[in-house]
């Protein structure tokens, strides 16, 4: 009994740290440069134990070999391959898109898992045909008004708060959710205080890194195959709702608003869409639309469209605390602009605001949101090394690695807007700046995005101006447990009323 015992207690070790460790030697068999893994963590332990945001650990690895092309990593026990070269990239991203034509991440429809961002195959492309024509330059144009009523209503409210220094953050927050909420789905959130509170929730649980990612990275696959989901169910029943109860008010019809919400509706009434596969030839699928893939939807727009803006937001007004003479030139030009524009914040008068847009372009270059990622859909040989992915393999992009190299950006570090003066951008390669990524599965928000962001600044700095007070942090920390970039604690500054 006792050599059982003493059989098991010595095997059942050596077999677990053997299952957890198995994979570690593929890169290194392939002669590919890899940083050291550590058992069943590979390179992410620091992010599986939420001691690091996701982001930066990517960008560590990105630092750590200047002169490699391509890293081999693992996620967890899996091995994937970081992209440092920036022709690769390209190739990845655009030339070769349609072998490359997912993220990866598939988890059951009816928990939310065919949003947009997540959807692969034929579902992805039937759903990005469908929303492309909401975001073109006319349709955000009408819908202009709405944000900068949702713009003013934010200075009131700013100008009501008794004291001047606030957490920037949570306060730029309510603007995106209710620019977004407006423009989307036709909501007045400003009247709705009560929503906030759900919202928050919602915000807390969906951007919060979930364990099920670190078991889809172990098990890949696992979570579609076992049709669970990332987000708790209260996400996908908040969803649903909201998505019944617009519709119910638009009396189960399109209104003429022709927003995002009566797509939505198009789509419910139509039943289903027609898809080209471009499998060689051509053929065509259709794809059934259901409650949930509609309710995916709602949360893809509305999760896309408020943090990653609200963070964008504060980071630049964070940049123009500390860089006060950056904030005189861009004060003097919004000054100019709007009196050219008779006093008006007006779609045109945005794109007068050359400089503005400069420092929203640096601040997505210190400040890129997310990495980016592909999956492979046949054996790919990588151009320009011997490196062949696996069908199925995932390969990872870090814009902050890219965007903070010395080579590509001297001095990295310093936040200097004449990087993306016309001069000064001109010979950039087209993948040394990926905050919205690249190639067909970019960002679909990135025109929304500018505007929202861009209203909110501009009405913001035509009545304050932003200073450092004694809780602005002097070093950016960022938190680690949320799935995108995000300062940690939030960002206090002060807001000075200008004379
Ligand atoms: C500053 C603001 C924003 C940033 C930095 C940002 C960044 C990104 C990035 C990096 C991606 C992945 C791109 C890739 O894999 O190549 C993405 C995808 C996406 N974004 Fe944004 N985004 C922003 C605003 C928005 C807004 C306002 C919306 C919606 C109104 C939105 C909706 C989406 C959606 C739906 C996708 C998935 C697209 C697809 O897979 O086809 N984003 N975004």
């Amino acid at each position: 009994m006792f050599q059982y015992v003493a059989l098991t207690l010595i095997t059942v070790p050596i077999l677990i740290y053997w299952y957890i460790t198995r994979t570690f030697n593929y890169w290194k068999d392939r002669n590919v440069v890899t940083p050291k893994p550590v058992p069943l963590f590979g390179n992410w332990k620091e992010a599986a134990l939420r001691r690091k945001n996701m982001n930066l650990v990517f960008e560590e690895i990105y630092k750590q070999f200047p002169n490699e092309k391509v890293v081999g990593v693992y996620r967890m026990t899996t091995p994937c391959l970081l992209i440092r070269d920036l022709d690769i990239i390209k190739h990845i991203m655009i030339k070769d898109f349609d072998l490359f034509p997912g993220r990866g991440v598939e988890f059951s429809q009816d928990g939310l898992g065919a949003n947009l961002f997540h959807a692969d195959g034929e579902l992805w492309r039937a759903l990005r045909n469908q929303f492309t024509p909401i975001f073109t330059s006319s349709k955000l144009k009408n819908m202009f008004h709405l944000i900068t009523e949702r713009g003013d209503k934010f200075i009131q409210h700013i100008e009501s708060l008794k004291n001047p220094e606030h957490e920037i953050h949570r306060l730029i927050q309510k603007y995106t959710m209710s620019t977004i909420a407006a423009c989307a789905f036709g909501l007045d959130l400003d009247n709705m205080d009560d929503k906030f509170p759900v919202l928050r929730r919602v915000d807390e649980l969906v951007m919060a890194p979930s364990l099920a990612l670190e078991i889809d990275m172990m098990f890949p696959g696992i979570l579609k195959k076992l049709n669970s989901s990332l987000f708790p169910r209260f996400v996908s029943e908040f969803f649903s709702d909201l998505v019944e109860q617009i519709i119910t008010e638009r009396n189960k019809a399109p209104s003429n608003r022709k927003d995002f919400m009566d797509l939505l509706l198009e789509l419910k009434n139509k039943g289903q869409v027609q898809t080209v596969k471009r499998n060689g030839e051509l053929e065509k699928q259709t794809i059934a639309i259901t409650d949930d893939i509609i309710a995916a939807q709602a949360f893809a727009f509305f999760i896309g469209g408020y943090e990653t803006s609200a963070a964008t937001m504060t980071f630049l007004l964070y940049q123009l605390a500390l860089n006060p003479h950056i904030q005189d030139k861009l004060i003097a030009e919004i000054d100019e602009v709007i009196t050219k524009h008779n006093g008006q914040v007006t779609y045109e008068c945005l794109t007068d605001m050359v400089y503005l847009e400069q420092v929203f372009k640096e601040t997505l270059r210190l400040f890129a949101i997310a990495d980016l990622m592909r999956n492979v859909v046949v054996d790919y040989k990588v151009p320009g090394t011997d490196v062949v992915l696996k069908k199925g393999q995932t390969v990872l992009i870090s814009p902050r690695g890219i965007h903070h190299d010395p080579n590509l950006y001297p001095e990295p570090e310093k936040f200097d807007p004449e990087r993306f003066s016309v001069e000064n951008s001109a010979n950039r390669h087209p993948c040394a700046y990926l905050p919205f990524g690249i190639g067909p599965r970019q960002c679909i928000g990135i025109r929304f995005a500018q505007i929202q962001s861009r209203v909110g600044i501009v009405k913001l700095l035509t009545k304050f101006r932003v200073e450092p007070c004694n809780n602005t942090q002097r070093k950016m920390e960022y938190d680690p447990n949320r799935v995108i970039i995000s300062p940690a604690g939030g960002i206090y500054m002060n807001l000075v009323k200008k004379s």
